[in-house]
């Protein structure tokens, strides 16, 4: 019979053969390529020390393949909680050096044990994947797995954040567990997501193309819009969840984390004056206003780099967090298109999800014209983004810098789907086209002088905030220097807000 040192030791030597993972030649190939291994990743997501792992001597149950005789405890994915700036977090690694991080049946019930535990406790999901996909030992066992996660990420979408970061390898039917959740992060180099992988793209379509270019970082944060966020390497990628998460509430029950600042509520910039050029057709950089306006002037950017006519992130204000959702006159004169249309829609629902107070700046000249936008179906994506806003019950104040014309002013928050205040600069205009477009129809054939006399008449006339002031519309025709102040004082106005959509299963949001 054992003694009790002799089992507590076997214990110690278990936990740490369980820790090795695969073994230490395929670590070293797992940092060769760049990549840290799965336990060095989560001492980077969480506070030193906070960090309790579950189901560590978890087996698979697999025959085949020899499979019986090769087993390694943890099997292929560390799983617990922890905390970021000492709030609880629930979390799971897929382990590449054990077989490649492919999922199996009892790996798949690892994640679905924290994501049920996120759930119940009301704390973000965290996934961090490097995985080779199914198991191949394992045929439908691991499919049925992966569709279990699947059903679950949906059940659990609104309830609690879930993030995913993309590290590895993640393909074919894999990529759709991160799909569903919030917020998808790659890294450069060394991350790849597609649902089918270049062979099968060269035999069935003939295209050659790398896996860099069919689902790398640079891929999926410029082109598809499938992720949020892009990092340089692992550490860089993980310390920006931690900084996400210090934006989010834990569930949705909860409200976000209030960080104070020093930074004057009512401080002015007389700058802001300045900003917006008087000249219609001249562009500006929106985030200019956003980082004058936004405690210490840190904003944090979601899909920087897709869609780039719409600005989406967080900021602070007097300690809160906000959702900004901002057309942008710096890139294709911020119109409106599908692609920004989607990218704004999905983020103005996560944040009314999760409570996050929005504000809409607006310059927009009106959707974009064309063939490829109405083949593509602006009329329904465009939809997303009005339904998103109409359908958002969070406090949502807006404010119209330049340009809000047509339906676009509409869309973009307007007092008639919702919004709790509406602000405008002097030097708006809210009209159903600019003013030489609109001369153009109603007084086709002018020329010259009366066509100059026409359009100043026009501009005067509709060029401005304050017809739509007269109807209430706008609440408030503010000075650009006095933003801040005015959009704090919205936002404490406006924070006990309760309103209720109608009692219904679900909303029928034009997909
Ligand atoms: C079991 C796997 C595996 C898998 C990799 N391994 N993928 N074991 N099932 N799916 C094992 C390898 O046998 C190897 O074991 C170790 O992981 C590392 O793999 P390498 O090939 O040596 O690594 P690398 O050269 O970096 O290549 C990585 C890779 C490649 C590109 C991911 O392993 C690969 O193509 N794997 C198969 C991918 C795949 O087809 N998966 C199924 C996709 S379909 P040893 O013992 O040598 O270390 C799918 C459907 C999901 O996932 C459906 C959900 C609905």
């Amino acid at each position: 019979m054992m003694t009790n040192e002799e089992k507590y030791k076997l214990f110690e030597e278990k936990s740490k053969q369980a820790e090795m993972g695969g073994g230490a030649a395929r670590l070293e190939k797992q940092h060769a390529a760049g990549r840290l291994s799965a336990r060095e990743r989560i001492d980077l997501l969480v506070d030193p020390g906070t960090f309790v792992e579950f189901d560590k001597f978890v087996v698979h149950r697999t025959t085949n393949f020899g499979m019986d005789k090769n087993k390694f405890m943890g099997d292929g994915v560390v799983s617990g909680y922890g905390k970021v700036d000492g709030r609880l977090i629930y979390l799971y690694a897929q382990d590449f050096t054990v077989f490649g991080g492919s999922l199996s049946r009892t790996n798949a019930d690892k994640i679905i044990k924290v994501t049920k535990l996120a759930m119940k406790n009301g704390s973000p999901i965290i996934g961090l994947n490097d995985s080779g996909g199914a198991r191949i030992q394992e045929g439908v066992q691991s499919l049925a797995g992966y569709a279990d996660i699947f059903w679950l990420n949906t059940k659990a979408s609104g309830v609690v954040p879930q993030i995913s970061a993309i590290l590895g390898p993640c393909a074919g039917g894999a990529v759709y567990s991160p799909a569903l959740t919030d917020f998808i992060f790659m890294v450069k180099d060394t991350s790849y997501m597609f649902v089918t992988g270049p062979d099968v793209v060269k035999s069935v379509t003939n295209e050659d193309v790398t896996k860099k270019e069919l689902g790398g970082a640079v891929t999926h944060n410029t082109k598809s819009g499938v992720a949020h966020f892009m990092a340089e390497d692992d550490a860089a990628s993980i310390m920006s969840i931690r900084e996400l998460l210090s934006f989010l509430p834990s569930n949705n029950m909860d409200s976000a984390p209030r960080k104070k600042s020093s930074d004057p509520i009512d401080r002015i910039d007389k700058k802001l004056d300045q900003l917006v050029p008087a000249d219609p057709n001249k562009p500006y950089d929106i985030k200019d206003l956003i980082h004058s306006i936004v405690d210490d002037s840190y904003f944090y950017e979601v899909q920087e780099h897709y869609a780039q006519n719409m600005v989406i992130g967080y900021g602070r204000m007097d300690g809160k967090t906000v959702g900004f959702v901002a057309n942008q006159p710096a890139f294709y004169a911020g119109v409106l298109d599908i692609e920004s249309s989607i990218k704004a829609a999905r983020f103005v629902r996560f944040c009314d999800a999760f409570n996050i107070p929005l504000i809409t700046l607006v310059d927009v000249p009106g959707f974009l014209p064309g063939t490829v936008q109405e083949y593509g179906g602006i009329i329904k994506h465009g939809a997303k983004l009005l339904y998103a806003f109409a359908e958002a019950t969070v406090p949502k104040i807006t404010l119209i810098t330049r340009k809000a014309y047509g339906g676009a002013y509409d869309v973009m928050n307007s007092k008639h789907i919702g919004a709790d205040v509406n602000f405008a600069y002097p030097s708006a205009e809210i009209a159903v086209m600019g003013a030489a477009g609109a001369v153009n129809i109603l007084y086709r054939g002018l020329e010259g002088e009366e066509l100059t006399k026409t359009v100043d008449e026009y501009t005067d006339t509709f060029a401005n905030p304050y017809k739509a002031a007269e109807m209430g519309y706008i609440d408030e025709i503010i000075m650009p220097h006095e933003t801040r102040k005015k959009l704090i004082q919205a936002l404490e106005m406006t924070e006990n807000k309760s309103e209720q959509n109608p009692a219904k299963k679900h909303g029928n949001i034009p997909l």
